[in-house]
């Protein structure tokens, strides 16, 4: 049992936050940005993140969001994705996901906070219009009724994250009994920085992944397992108690 030693205490994990990144997804044949998954067509993933690399070539940075899109469109929920959902049956539960997959979402989770945008989303990088992607756009790069380049509404390298939904993600961390995280690197700020809003709330924080990240010598407990495996594992220590 990768949790027998919280049997005892689960009781009093009354509000679950979790903080999810590309890892939780990897199960479902989603990449993950670093390490071998980190490079799509031979480019450094992490150098197409940024407005810079958008404007120097907005045609190649559509067409790895394109891609991306239609495998996520095509991809289904994991196990992991699916216990966190169904803890909702014990517990106060919210994820805070780095993801732009909406996998989260599909599970059933009815709590989600994207940190980081969505794969669905669009807006113009001039005026103030934004929307969903309703069908493929029949040009590269889309245009905005105002004549600019349309973009995808996700954060990149630099940009701040949509400020109410991370003010409500610190709220969250804020309030937490146990924080899971799970599948994330953690070297991303101000995401990284969740963990230390749980702290100041005495948080448990167990961690998920089966590499060592930045922060795990803060962790309570370190699972050194795939999210797939080890989550519902978790759930069920709620069904047995
Ligand atoms: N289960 C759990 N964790 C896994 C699994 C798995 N099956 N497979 C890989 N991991 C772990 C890796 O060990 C790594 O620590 O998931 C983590 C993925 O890290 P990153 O690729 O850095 O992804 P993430 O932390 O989500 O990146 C943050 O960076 O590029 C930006 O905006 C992008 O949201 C992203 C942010």
């Amino acid at each position: 049992m990768m949790f027998e030693s919280l049997k005892d205490q689960i009781k009093n994990f009354q509000k679950i936050v979790f903080v999810t990144g590309a890892g939780i997804s990897q199960e479902s044949g989603i990449p993950t940005f670093r390490g071998k998954d980190g490079l799509w067509r031979n480019y450094d993933a992490m150098k197409l993140a940024t407005i810079d690399a958008f404007y120097d070539n907005p045609r190649l940075v559509w067409e790895w969001y394109n891609e991306r899109r239609s495998n996520i469109f095509s991809a289904s929920p994991n196990d992991g994705h699916k216990a966190i959902a169904e803890l909702e049956k014990f517990a106060d539960v919210v994820v805070l996901t780095q993801n732009i997959d909406g996998l989260h979402q599909k599970a059933g989770s009815t709590n989600v906070l994207e940190l980081h945008g969505s794969i669905v989303k669009i807006k113009c990088t001039v005026c103030d219009f934004h929307n969903e992607i309703m069908t493929e756009f029949s040009e590269n790069p889309p245009l905005c009724k105002c004549g600019n380049i349309l973009r995808p509404d996700v954060v990149w390298f630099g940009e701040s994250l949509p400020q109410d939904v991370w003010e409500k993600a610190i709220i969250h961390a804020n309030q937490s009994d146990l924080m899971i995280i799970a599948g994330t690197s953690l070297v991303v700020s101000p995401a990284n920085t969740l963990p230390i809003y749980a702290k100041q709330n005495n948080a448990m924080l167990i961690e998920v992944n089966p590499e060592k990240t930045e922060m795990s010598s803060e962790m309570d407990v370190t699972i050194r397992n795939t999210s797939a495996k080890a989550l519902p594992e978790f759930v069920s220590l709620f069904k047995t108690n």
